[in-house]
């Protein structure tokens, strides 16, 4: 099964899907956290994304491909593997399909949370833990990436009749998890290549 996390920033995409990991056991891959670690390490990679991503900006498509396309070969292809943060374009739509052949995405979890609210978790965090995008100005950079080329790879998958969960992002984490869950499941229940999960 491969099964996408998908959302606007700091709608609970990393929070709930290490949650699905455990769960369900998928393997969990985050492009931000990739990133951030590179940054955190200063590699090629790293110096070449840390400006863009600390300005809010998206880094490019074929960065973000060759990086996911070799995480992913490291990974059992039987595997289950939720993507978090991934694909964010159209184009990055494209080239996972094409990673991903003969399989194709599963699923999309979709969580959705009132703008304001994402603010004020983002803004929150920032004063706790200190992420490098986290500042106002990049906060409001990032939503503007989500709206401008994020939101409509949501069609895309649509468009190949993949099934995209809706999920209400309101509420503590827990009940939050348990919409994820139940959707998962149903989605699992009828869907005879699902039922592993
Ligand atoms: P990424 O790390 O993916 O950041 P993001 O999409 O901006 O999302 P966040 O990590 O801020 O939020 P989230 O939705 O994961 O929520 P979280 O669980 O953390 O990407 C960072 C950057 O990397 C991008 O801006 C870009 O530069 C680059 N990048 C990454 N992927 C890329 C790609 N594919 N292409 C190009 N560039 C890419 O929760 C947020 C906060 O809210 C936390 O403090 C959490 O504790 C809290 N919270 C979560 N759930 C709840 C809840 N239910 N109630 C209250 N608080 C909650």
């Amino acid at each position: 099964m491969i099964g996408l996390i998908f959302g606007p920033p700091g709608s609970g995409k990393g929070t709930q899907a290490s949650r699905v990991e455990r769960e369900f056991g998928m393997s969990h891959l985050s492009t931000g956290e990739i990133l951030r670690s590179e940054v955190a390490h200063g590699s090629a990679v790293g110096k070449e994304a840390a400006r863009i991503m600390a300005a809010g900006d998206l880094v490019s498509d074929d960065l973000i491909d060759r990086i996911v396309e070799s995480r992913l070969s490291r990974i059992d292809p039987t595997s289950n593997v939720l993507l978090d943060g991934f694909p964010r374009t159209t184009e990055q739509a494209k080239a996972l399909d094409a990673m991903l052949e003969p399989r194709t995405v599963d699923f999309v979890v979709s969580l959705d949370v009132p703008e304001a609210l994402l603010i004020d978790r983002l803004l929150h965090r920032a004063a706790v833990e200190g992420r490098a995008d986290d500042t106002r100005e990049a906060i409001m950079e990032r939503m503007r990436e989500y709206h401008s080329r994020t939101a409509s790879v949501l069609d895309h998958y649509r468009e190949q009749v993949v099934s995209v969960l809706e999920v209400d992002g309101v509420g503590d984490v827990d009940a939050v998890f348990d919409r994820v869950r139940q959707a998962i499941k149903k989605l699992a229940a009828s869907k005879p290549r699902a039922r592993g999960i």
